[in-house]
């Protein structure tokens, strides 16, 4: 999608009119070079009360003497707050039909920069297919890229155009999320993904991406990643990606969980919708679209990441149920369920985290089937060894609207998953019960206290279980379907706001 802001009342290609609900005419700012019929049609629609302007609702007219208009309703004017705004821009992407063009201007009344700058957010977040997978029709229209002009007053344009530029920068990281986690899964493999991040980073100065891969995470001792990796002709690796490293004093770290297909290993998943465990690297395509939203804003502060790549597959070479495992912390895990393998290749991610004695540590995973079950598709579960930056995470969601819901860290949880007659700890809890809990007390047994001190404070850390919101939200109205590209703008946030 290609925005520009420009103060001139020309209207180009399709009006878009966003309208609070209870509009019965056009605002009289918004009708400069409106078509006169048009307009008449327009007003008569919303004075005969056929158009409420409800949130998310849309209605498209053919001006019987020319022009063409969307109108799409902001909701009660009490309520139209930044993410009704947000969720109207991409309503009108969402109704985009053959017969409105490729070319649009937006005009407001009375929306503060806040409020456009949002919408064209939600526009071009919405502005996302992916097909590069199909043939390619050059004639379609609909694959044409979308022109937007915003109209505004004169003393908001540099503002406005600021603004937006910051969201086109995100936005890229929210696609590139989502481009990696609808990737097939025959391309996407841990070594596939590694080489994207090493492509990738040659376009910025300021970032670095090293990979560790098979034979060296084998002698670094990094027993969780090789043992769920080393059943499948494609090798696990590491990717670390360093931004501002030279930069003074500390900064966030962002560990991924990265399985390019889960079957399950040897505990072998039933065969239905097994084909959504391609969307299981959603955590580390959530690390490399935030690395990507942060370097295109050009984003000045130290951030590192940490994305643990590996393919479950069952096969002669594969892990067993029974096996004892030696992690990069020197811990052993007795490997109880192959398929709680998110777990095994994080706990070597975030041990590995504490060698750049960062601020805070914050994983994410498609982790368990458990958190779905507990919050739907409607929130990522949030979990964290310390309260106020459990809150922190969890008002940066709310900024942006995603929503990530406190869940609870408890010592009962770690005592569950400790008790191995054989091992250190075990991969499995005791019951079916708390899933998505004792995963998250199991992960803490893996977070390094500062400088690895063995009596020091553990480093400020949480954990982000996105098994529920990377994929199939379908109330998330930012993204038609496949990959959501999640909380790259929550992290964004969190990072470059406090
Ligand atoms: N990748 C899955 C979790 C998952 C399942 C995410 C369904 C989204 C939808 C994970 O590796 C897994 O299989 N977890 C097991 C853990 C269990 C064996 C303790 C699960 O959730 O069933
Ligand atoms: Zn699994
Ligand atoms: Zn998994």
């Amino acid at each position: 999608m290609k925005v520009s802001v420009s103060p001139g009342h020309n209207i180009d290609g399709t009006l878009i009119l966003p309208l609070l609900e209870g509009s019965e005419c056009v605002p009289e700012s918004l009708e400069a070079g409106l078509h006169t019929a048009l307009k008449s049609q327009i007003n008569r629609i919303l004075s005969d009360g056929d158009f409420k302007a409800k949130a998310k609702s849309t209605m498209s007219i053919i001006g019987s003497e020319g022009g063409k208009a969307v109108m799409v309703g902001l909701g009660k004017e009490q309520d139209a707050d930044i993410h009704a705004y947000r969720k109207a821009g991409a309503a009108v992407v969402a109704s985009r039909k053959k017969a409105h063009g490729t070319d649009f201007t937006a005009r407001f009344s009375g929306a503060s920069i806040e409020a456009m700058g949002a919408f064209v957010e939600g526009m071009m977040l919405r502005d996302y297919s992916y097909d590069h997978y199909k043939l390619k029709d050059d004639d379609d229209d609909e694959e044409k890229e979308i022109t937007v002009r915003i109209n505004c007053d004169e003393a908001q344009e540099k503002e406005l155009n600021t603004l937006i530029q910051n969201h086109v920068g995100v936005v890229s990281g929210v696609h590139l999320s989502r481009d990696l986690g609808n990737c097939p899964p025959n391309d996407m493999y841990p070594e596939a993904f590694a080489d994207r991040a090493w492509e990738w980073a040659k376009q910025y100065d300021n970032v670095n991406v090293t990979i560790i891969n098979y034979d060296q995470a084998v002698k670094a001792g990094m027993g969780g990643l090789v043992a769920v990796g080393m059943g499948s002709a494609r090798k696990p690796c590491m990717v670390i990606f360093e931004m501002n490293s030279e930069s003074k004093g500390r900064g966030p770290m962002l560990v991924g969980k990265g399985i390019t297909f889960d079957t399950g290993g040897i505990s072998l998943k039933p065969g239905a919708n097994m084909d959504e465990m391609k969307y299981d690297m959603g955590g580390s395509a959530t690390v490399f679209g935030t690395m990507e939203a942060l370097a295109a804003t050009g984003y000045a502060g130290k951030v590192t990441a940490i994305t643990c790549m590996a393919e479950n597959m069952p096969s002669s070479n594969a892990q067993r149920p029974g096996d004892v495992i030696k992690t990069l912390s020197g811990k052993t895990i007795e490997v109880l369920n192959t398929d709680a393998e998110g777990r095994l290749v994080l706990s070597d991610g975030l041990w590995k985290a504490g060698e750049f004695d960062p601020e805070y540590i914050i994983d994410f995973a498609t982790l368990t089937g458990a958190c779905v079950v507990a919050l739907g598709h409607e929130a990522t579960g949030l979990w964290s060894n310390d309260d106020d930056f459990r809150t922190r995470i969890h008002e940066a969601g709310n900024a942006v609207d995603e929503l990530a819901w406190p869940m609870p860290l408890l010592p009962a949880f770690e005592k569950e998953m400790t008790d191995s007659k054989i091992a250190d700890t075990r991969n499995l809890g005791a019951g079916r019960y708390g899933g998505a809990n004792t995963a998250a007390a199991f992960l803490k047994q893996f977070v390094p206290n500062r400088g690895y001190k063995k009596d020091g404070e553990q480093i400020t850390w949480a954990h982000m279980d996105i098994a529920g919101t990377y994929w199939g939200a379908k109330t998330n109205s930012m993204v038609g379907n496949g990959a959501t590209g999640v909380h790259v703008r929550t992290i964004y946030h969190l990072i470059t706001n406090g």
